[in-house]
């Protein structure tokens, strides 16, 4: 049992002004569709899709002040007044100096690659993300994992698996010198180890050590206020301040920040990259340019940035926060009282099962969790994510496959969209799955794209 557990006192901070109909369909028509899709959710059509737990990026539900600020879009090229709208959001809120929007989150992490790394410098991060370990090694860059061991053990109970392992880094900085280490990406929450926080404790003695070395901390922080939470209920010292004002701190201890405000900031698209360093935002805001747009408007519409302007606010109120990871955690634990195997602790925006664990009869060579995500979908029509040995690649010097020891599949769940009876049913889904597990069989690949292959790979049934 989680010492911490988190209570159900809360209940939705909102309520429903308009619905968006959902489409049920028999699993007959389910199991053709997934075929078609080559076994991957990512190509299924989402008409065919119940309840869409694919992922937590860009699909939240605008508030009503949102909406009215799309209607403030001033779509001029240059100088929009979104724009100076968003970049006092960022800085009320995060507290960075200078703000570049650009059209999501991996739109900042190109330019931020770009800027920062060198041909052969090294990039450690706590775990890595697709996108973000991609644009490293695009720019030249060598990404190296220093987050805690604990963080690649599923069952593990730490309450701050993001944490980084600063023996881990202190033997980079001794191996290559720290003038090969521009700076160390850190997530807030790590996605790929399940939604985990790192805790304030750990963020701060990384300050110090970087500080000591002359390396910046940059922040990818796509899921700071869910961190921020985590924060408010495990770490001491922090249950009486507001998840405002921790957000505020973790920021304060980086020099920059790539966001991708499709998932906390609450709106369908938009990202931004945030700098301190008045000579990296320079030659940043020069390089937009050259990818996004011009440095006021980076690949969004005006009407973009004032939702976005608007989303950065509500997303650090406490009220939301709390029933936006008491949903996760409302799920997470049904789903522990069915002995389904879920990564501990509940992270803060899906649940992962275990698919290793969920069908140990499969080696990870028939892809455990790829072959867990499409039974999930075929059984009740809700549409999951892997996240094992297919998100995580190949290694582009051998160009042999990582093996990941997490082999994960992920219910993500969007912001202010689904409600209690929708974790209900995708319980029930998940344990009916669970009954039958013996006698899935697993997948083989049969097409393999150069990048990201998880999101374009199409698989077949072993027979
Ligand atoms: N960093 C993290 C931690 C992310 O989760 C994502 C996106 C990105 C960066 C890239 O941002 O999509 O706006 O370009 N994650 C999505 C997901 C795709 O489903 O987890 P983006």
């Amino acid at each position: 049992m989680e010492k911490n557990k988190i209570k159900h006192s809360w209940a939705e901070p909102f309520k429903i002004k308009m619905v968006e109909l959902l489409k049920m369909t028999t699993s007959a028509k389910r199991r053709k569709a997934i075929i078609e899709a080559g076994y991957n959710t990512f190509l299924l059509k989402s008409e065919d899709v119940y309840i869409d737990l694919l992922t937590d990026s860009g699909t939240s539900a605008m508030s009503d002040r949102q909406w009215a600020g799309m209607m403030l879009g001033d779509e001029a090229y240059a100088g929009s007044t979104n724009f100076y709208h968003l970049e006092e959001a960022v800085k009320a809120v995060y507290g960075y100096k200078y703000v570049i929007p650009t059209h999501q989150g991996r739109g900042a992490e190109n330019i931020l690659s770009k800027v920062l790394i060198k041909k052969g410098d090294i990039i450690p991060g706590n775990m890595y993300f697709t996108t973000t370990r991609l644009h490293q090694e695009l720019a030249g860059g060598i990404f190296q994992d220093v987050i805690i061991d604990e963080a690649h053990d599923s069952a593990n109970t730490h309450p701050f698996k993001g944490n980084i392992d600063l023996g881990k880094l202190d033997m980079l900085v001794k191996k290559h010198g720290p003038e090969k280490i521009p700076y160390i990406c850190v997530a807030v929450t790590v996605n790929m180890a399940g939604g985990q926080p790192i805790s304030m404790g750990n963020l701060k003695e990384l300050r110090a050590y970087t500080k000591k070395h002359g390396i910046k901390i940059i922040l990818d922080m796509t899921r700071v206020a869910e961190n921020a939470y985590f924060i408010q209920q495990k770490e001491k010292g922090y249950s009486g301040k507001s998840i405002r004002w921790i957000v505020k701190e973790i920021c304060s201890l980086t020099d920059g920040a790539t966001m991708s405000a499709k998932k906390d900031a609450l709106v369908n698209i938009g990202g931004f990259l945030a700098l301190n360093d008045k000579e990296d935002y320079e030659e940043a805001s020069n390089l937009v340019v050259v990818y996004e747009g011009l440095h006021t408007y980076g690949g969004l519409a005006g009407r973009d940035m004032e939702a976005m302007a608007i989303g950065i606010v509500e997303s650090v109120s406490d009220l939301h926060i709390k029933a936006r990871v008491g949903q996760v955690i409302y799920l997470g634990e049904k789903l522990r009282d069915m002995d389904i195997p879920i990564t501990e602790p509940i992270g803060g925006h899906g649940i992962f099962i275990d698919a290793k664990r969920f069908l140990p009869h499969l080696t990870q060579d028939q892809f455990p969790a790829q072959t867990l995500a499409a039974e999930l979908y075929v059984d009740a029509g809700v549409r999951t994510m892997e996240r094992g040995i297919v998100s995580a690649g190949r290694n582009p010097k051998t160009g042999k496959n990582y093996y990941p020891d997490l082999e994960l599949v992920r219910l993500t769940i969007p912001r202010r969209v689904y409600t209690q009876a929708h974790m209900d049913v995708i319980a029930e889904s998940v344990c009916n799955v669970f009954k039958n597990r013996n006698k899935i069989k697993g997948l083989k690949m049969v097409y393999e794209p150069k990048y990201l292959r998880f999101f374009q790979a199409r698989f077949e049934k072993l027979k």
